[in-house]
């Protein structure tokens, strides 16, 4: 059986991969992969990695002289890979799609926690305090939400605030959706009541929300994002918060999560004061990349990843491979189109 290495493995990952699995022998570590872990593959001929793992250039070049032949990614983004590296040394597949429905679910579950304070409220009436004092919310039918993104989650967001009756701004470098109102990104900025971001964490949309595009919104805006944290400057969203320029933030994600999500520090004093101020605010709530956490989502990115595996070592077409050649949207996989991998 083909060696797999399984990295920054949790026991609800080995009990989904374990349900589905019979081709490998998979031994899961609790480390994260990185360039001092990397070793741990030894003897296996694929990895299997997370949202956090840091996949850089000597991570990748550690793992080919170790005969690594594949890294299959159980997750939909991949900025933590840099796949210029990987590039004709190993191939990178990753599981495209595995519940956009539940991180758009989760997405409102933010909004409406802000909103109606509903985090609070729990607290205070397990204490039986039965007073409504700071708890008023707004009326969300009617507002205006700014979609940045509208690939699968983002389109999936935007069917849940339909629902709500709210007006959708999109932006999109790619508009797919002829039912969305496109409108360029600073007037998404000047007119949303709600921004949400959906959009993958590349160059050119790291801090995509800072100081300056924070100067242009609404006073009171809530700004959610469960996408990738980079995607904001935590330091100018801090300062907005402060300042009341933002009445809410919704966070699944942090630009320095890598080292602190999926960990528990709750009898330690974290180091990040960023992140502990954030905390500390009323009207932030913070969820550790969760938002795709469902039986649903689990099932999927198992029996996805061991297919992409299946179809690398028996090989056959890559549907899920990703390179540096292919691009988001309209070029997509366009260096494979007569062939059946990237290299
Ligand atoms: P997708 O690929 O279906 O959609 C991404 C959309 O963003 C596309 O329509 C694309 O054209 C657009 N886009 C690309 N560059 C852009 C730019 N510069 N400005 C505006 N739009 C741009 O991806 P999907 O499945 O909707 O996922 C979106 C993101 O959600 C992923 O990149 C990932 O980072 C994050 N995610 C978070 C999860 C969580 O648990 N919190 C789980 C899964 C994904």
């Amino acid at each position: 059986m083909k060696r797999i290495a399984f990295f920054d493995a949790k026991t609800y990952d080995e009990e989904f991969f374990n349900r589905y699995n019979k081709n490998y022998k998979i031994k899961y570590f609790e480390s994260k992969l990185n360039q001092d872990t990397a070793y741990l593959a030894k003897g296996a001929v694929g990895v299997i990695a997370f949202v956090n793992d840091e996949i850089n250039a000597t991570t990748i070049d550690k793992l080919h002289k170790l005969g690594v032949k594949i890294i299959a990614l159980r997750s939909a983004g991949y900025n933590n890979v840099d796949i210029r590296a990987a590039y004709q040394k190993i191939t990178v597949v990753r599981v495209p799609s595995y519940s956009p429905e539940a991180v758009a679910e989760h997405t409102m579950a933010l909004l409406l926690n802000l909103n109606r304070k509903i985090h609070k409220a729990y607290s205070r009436t397990r204490d039986f305090n039965f007073s409504l004092h700071s708890l008023l919310g707004f009326k969300m039918h009617g507002k205006t939400v700014g979609i940045i993104g509208t690939g699968k989650i983002g389109r999936a967001f935007a069917n849940i605030c339909k629902g709500f009756g709210m007006k959708i701004l999109a932006y999109d470098l790619y508009p797919s959706s002829e039912d969305l109102e496109y409108v360029s990104l600073e007037r998404l900025f000047r007119e949303s009541d709600i921004i949400s971001l959906h959009c993958p964490l590349t160059e050119e949309t790291k801090h995509l929300i800072d100081e300056n595009s924070l100067n242009m919104m609404k006073d009171g805006v809530y700004i959610l994002n469960t996408s990738r944290g980079a995607l904001i400057d935590s330091q100018a969203l801090l300062a907005a918060l402060k300042s009341r320029k933002v009445s809410g933030a919704g966070l699944d994600v942090y630009e320095e999560e890598t080292e602190i999500f999926y960990e528990d520090y709750s009898d330690m004093i974290i180091d990040d004061d960023t992140l502990a101020l954030l905390v500390s605010l009323p009207n932030v709530i913070i969820t550790s990349h969760q938002a795709f956490f469902t039986k649903e989502a689990l099932e999927t990115i198992a029996q996805t990843t061991l297919t992409n595996l299946d179809s690398f070592f028996l090989g056959e077409d890559l549907e899920n491979e990703i390179c540096y050649l292919c691009r988001e949207g309209e070029d997509a996989l366009k260096c494979r189109k007569n062939r059946k991998r990237c290299f």
